[in-house]
């Protein structure tokens, strides 16, 4: 597409004009955006942009290892990889709140990473930018949100950075004019691989709010594993639609779907044994911003082969349920 190469080339521009010889440092979560402003930051200045990963534990299956992969052979930028998973343990330990949840998994977010930013500072190596990747409809949002706009007082993200008292960074947000699927093309014309470039949204506090109730490393391991077989499952399921439809979105593929692990148990039976285990939920809709969401009518095949798949691979599950309810009156995620 040769108009998104002159849009990468003019950002790429942009970029080493405003950095010159300083040093630039990015929050890198693993999502589109944050990954095209890695990927635009490895093009345009190299080494003297740092990617920090912080790993809270509360990722999905295999993402962590994927992100590294990504930004250490595929791209030559400075990776951080901060495993932050036992701090994260400790911190949510007991914690049920909802928003609690996303207090915590938010506020030590931004300790791991001006951790990292103090670290390269003593090293000789002081920061002077914080590269984002806003998009411009996160600026409308966060219009809204101080203007009291309703979407954002239902749950608080933390996109949006209270930076400590005596920090200063000057931002680069190269996508700040950029709606998503102007992102996702620029993604790929920079060469980042498709899943990445076609993540699904993916919320910053992570499984954290997928677990109903209060976390352990028990529940993660059971949530992780159910949630790689729904995912595995419908990919699956949208590449049959793509192929159908010939297109990458419309009619009856999904757009967000994952597993939920509610706080409960159930009786089950297996074999002649009789089994008290946790059901999963899956979660599956259609939706084009995530404002308003329908639960999708997924075929009953598909929906079969998760139910039996995650009965028979995940350990300490008996039962499977699907949430049939839109968005409103219940929200996507369960937290
Ligand atoms: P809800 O559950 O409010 O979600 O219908 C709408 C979209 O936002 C995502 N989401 C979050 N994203 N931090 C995020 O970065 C959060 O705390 C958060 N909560 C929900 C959700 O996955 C859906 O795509």
């Amino acid at each position: 597409n040769w108009s998104m190469d002159d849009v990468a080339e003019r950002k790429v521009a942009d970029i080493r004009k405003q950095v010159g010889e300083d040093r630039v440092i990015l929050a890198l979560s693993g999502g589109v955006d944050s990954s095209v402003v890695a990927a635009l930051g490895a093009r345009a200045i190299g080494r003297q942009m740092t990617c920090v990963f912080i790993n809270h534990g509360l990722l999905r299956k295999g993402e962590p290892e994927q992100v590294e992969e990504v930004f250490t052979t595929q791209f030559d930028v400075d990776f951080i990889h901060v495993h932050a998973e036992d701090r994260y343990a400790a911190l949510l330990d007991g914690v049920v709140d909802p928003e609690e949840k996303r207090r915590i998994i938010g506020t030590q977010f931004w300790k791991e990473f001006f951790a990292v930013a103090t670290e390269l500072e003593h090293d000789g190596r002081p920061v002077r930018f914080l590269a984002q990747g806003t998009i411009y409809p996160d600026i409308i949002e966060s219009g809204a949100r101080k203007t009291g706009g309703k979407a954002s007082t239902i749950k608080s993200h933390h996109n949006l950075i209270p930076f400590p008292e005596g920090v200063h960074f000057d931002l680069i947000e190269p996508l700040d004019h950029f709606f998503k699927d102007e992102v996702r093309a620029l993604g790929r014309e920079l060469g980042l691989p498709e899943h990445i470039v076609y993540r699904q949204p993916f919320p910053g506090p992570g499984l954290a709010i997928r677990i109903i109730g209060a976390v352990s490393p028990e529940k993660l391991e059971i949530l992780r594993e159910a949630d790689a077989i729904v995912r595995e499952e419908l990919d699956a399921h949208n590449k049959r639609v793509f192929r159908q439809t010939g297109e990458r979105s419309g009619a009856g593929s999904v757009w967000q779907y994952f597993a939920v692990l509610p706080d409960i148990k159930s009786v089950g039976v297996m074999g002649d044994e009789r089994t008290y285990a946790r059901p999963i939920i899956l979660r599956a809709v259609e939706s084009s911003d995530a404002m308003t969401a329908d639960w999708a009518k997924l075929p009953y095949e598909v929906l079969g082969r998760i139910s039996s798949r995650i009965v028979a691979e995940v350990p300490g599950v008996n039962r499977v349920a699907y949430d049939i309810t839109s968005k409103p009156p219940a929200t996507i995620e369960w937290e």
